[in-house]
């Protein structure tokens, strides 16, 4: 069976204006497979967007093969959903609206359409914030929003890049949850990146490592804890631990 994502060798190397090259990654290998929660760790500049940025179809690697299901991937597609650090909602349009535009954009029918956005807002906790626009909406609103906004497409994957960086830690550990939940109840696979090591032990089934100069996969560490996790147990103190040593050597 082949893996959901396979990524085989894969290097990035950005031309710069004064003809200095960036590797962003540098023989990069790894498969994500379907039900997975997969963190991938980092500091800033390993090449972690670079990494989601392929996955996502926006763009392609220099040297090596992206893979979803075996076909190479080429471009973005709904298949693929993604949801980013910074708000990424059209201010123009209601919530509702924003989580049926792909829907809207394929040209399926307006009842239809409707029916799917409800599901959604239900799912996330947000009818009684259906008609009210992106401005009106407190941040960990307005990413329940882009999650829905991605996840009415039925993706194979969810792709996140730093997406609760944003919202105040309270509102981040409500977030955490509540995706928890919808990556159990719906069956998701999902690629989170984060820099916070906390987040990564209290999410993911597995926790990728990155090094930056160039970006490599440094080590990649399995988390056997049963959800939902105790922050304050001595089992996620050691995952934490484990994932830290990894991090930092
Ligand atoms: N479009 C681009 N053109 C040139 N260089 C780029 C481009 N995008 C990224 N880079 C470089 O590639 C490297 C990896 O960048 P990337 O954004 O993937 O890192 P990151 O791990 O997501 O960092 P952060 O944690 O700060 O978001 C960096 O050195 C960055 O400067
Ligand atoms: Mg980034």
């Amino acid at each position: 069976m082949s893996a959901l994502i396979d990524i085989q060798n894969v290097s990035k190397i950005y031309a710069s204006a004064d003809d200095s090259t960036a590797w962003a990654l540098q023989d990069v290998s790894v498969q994500l497979h379907k039900g997975e929660f997969v963190c991938a760790i980092g500091p800033s500049g390993c090449g972690k967007t670079t990494l989601l940025n392929i996955i996502g179809g926006f763009t392609q690697p220099t040297e090596g093969k992206a893979l979803q299901d075996g076909e190479p991937i080429t471009a973005p597609g709904p298949d693929r959903g993604v949801v980013f650090q910074e708000y990424a909602l059209f201010s123009w349009l209601t919530s509702r609206e924003n989580i049926e535009f792909s829907l809207r954009v394929k040209g399926v029918p307006k009842k239809e359409r409707r029916e799917r956005a409800e599901h959604y807002l239900d799912l996330i906790g947000l009818r009684r914030a259906a008609d009210r626009y992106p401005g009106e909406l407190s941040g960990g609103m307005r990413q329940r929003v882009a999650v829905a906004r991605a996840l009415i497409n039925e993706p194979e994957i969810l792709l996140m890049d730093e997406p609760f960086a944003a919202v105040d830690a309270m509102t981040r550990a409500t977030l955490q949850e509540e995706l928890l939940r919808l990556w159990q109840t719906l069956g998701l696979s999902i690629l989170f990146i984060t820099h916070n090591i906390e987040e990564a032990a209290f999410l993911a089934s597995r926790i990728i490592i990155m090094s930056p100069h160039p970006g490599r996969i440094k080590d990649i560490v399995s988390v056997d804890l049963p959800y939902p996790r105790d922050r304050g147990s001595p089992e996620f103190a050691a995952v934490y631990g484990r994932v830290d040593r990894a991090f930092h050597t």
